[in-house]
């Protein structure tokens, strides 16, 4: 009998331990495409540090226009310790995100049962919200510049851009969000509209005006340093935040933690009417490659985001449930590199194994 749908993803490995999560990842949604009667086609890319270092490009002209061409992309992690800091993340992953015009990095801060982490007296219950943050603007524009470089009068600027439609689709994503989740209802817009005046105004005037189409939806302003307290003291606080490319970049590290570290947090770079891109948020890991240590947990419910945004939603629900059996159960004792129990590759094997039998 035929596949009801086949996906054409481009599977981006990257540097370090890339392969060896992305490798795992594969194996997991391959196992519920069987389940749920659907197929996916895969083509790999080689971009990253290897390829820079012998090629002198991190992405060839032709990367864009093809990578346009698929349903999604699956990336594992990018980072050389050999080329400098800058180059891979602004030639790979920055282009991507800009230029395919994935506007919105959506990052869930889930802590699931039996995971440790650092906060006491707050469980799955308190620590299950998303942050939605601004992907393709802000100081990530790549604006500004440097004068008089190298002397004592050297000047750099780092501009923060922020655009009216940029902000508005990326606030408009997040009530249509906070609609979808059904939890609280609640919306947090994260700033610094006490110093930042002029980006705060556009952030806050356009989020009240878009708040009139939702009027279901609670709207809250908090700025991003009180928050980063409110994180760990008051999680549950927490529905929906949208914020920019910084400050999102930045809270989302510490969201991480709350939720038992880069060793399960996923992020999709998602253009609702494009391609989108999906991640674990670790980096490369250079001294663990090879080493068959590292969690591919986080890799794996980047898969499961890749899935629901796909529409393969029963197939994400089943990847959720098995990495909830995983570490509730105590199978998968730690999620730091060396301390899981088991091989990065049994990992995989064991959470393909429950996806096919839950
Ligand atoms: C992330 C990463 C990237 C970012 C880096 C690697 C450019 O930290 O996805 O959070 O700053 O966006
Ligand atoms: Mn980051």
């Amino acid at each position: 009998m035929g596949k009801d749908k086949t996906y054409k993803i481009a599977v981006i490995p990257g540097d370090g331990i890339g392969p060896e999560i992305v490798n795992e990842g594969l194996k997991v949604i391959e196992a519920t495409a069987e389940k749920y009667n659907f197929s996916i086609d895969t083509v790999t890319y080689d971009f990253g540090g290897d390829r820079y270092l012998k090629t002198g490009e991190a992405l060839p002209d032709s990367a864009i226009k093809e990578l346009k061409q698929f349903d999604a992309i699956y990336l594992g992690a990018i980072g050389h310790p050999e080329v400098k800091p800058g180059i891979l993340e602004k030639g790979i992953l920055l282009r991507i995100r800009f230029e395919l015009d994935q506007y919105i990095n959506l990052r869930p801060i889930k802590l699931y049962p039996g995971v440790w982490h650092p906060l006491k007296n707050k469980g799955p219950e308190e620590i299950d919200y998303v942050v939605v943050r601004e992907n393709t603007e802000g100081v990530y524009s790549g604006t500004g510049g440097v004068f008089k470089k190298g002397t004592q009068d050297e000047i750099a600027t780092q501009l923060d851009i922020n655009t009216r439609k940029g902000v508005e689709r990326c606030i408009k994503y997040a009530f249509q969000y906070a609609v979808k989740r059904n939890k609280t209802k609640t919306l947090t817009v994260v700033d610094k509209a006490n110093v930042l005046t002029y980006s705060g105004d556009l952030w806050r005037r356009t989020a009240k005006e878009i708040n009139v189409g939702f009027p279901d939806i609670k709207l809250n302003f908090a700025f991003v340093d009180a928050t980063c307290m409110w994180m760990i003291k008051n999680p549950e606080w927490f529905d929906v935040v949208v914020t920019n490319n910084l400050f999102g970049d930045i809270i989302t590290d510490l969201a991480a933690m709350t939720q038992g570290g880069l060793g399960i947090a996923a992020g999709g770079n998602i253009n609702p009417d494009g391609v989108s891109m999906f991640e674990p948020i670790h980096g490369s890991a250079p001294k663990y490659t090879g080493k068959n240590v590292i969690c591919p947990i986080a890799t794996i419910s980047a898969g499961a985001m890749m899935l629901e945004t796909l529409g393969e939603e029963a197939a994400a629900k089943t990847i959720e449930k098995a990495i909830i059996k995983a570490t509730g159960e105590g199978h998968i004792k730690s999620l730091e590199a060396g301390k899981m129990g088991m091989s990065t590759s049994e990992a995989g094997d064991f959470l393909a194994k429950l996806v096919k039998e839950i």
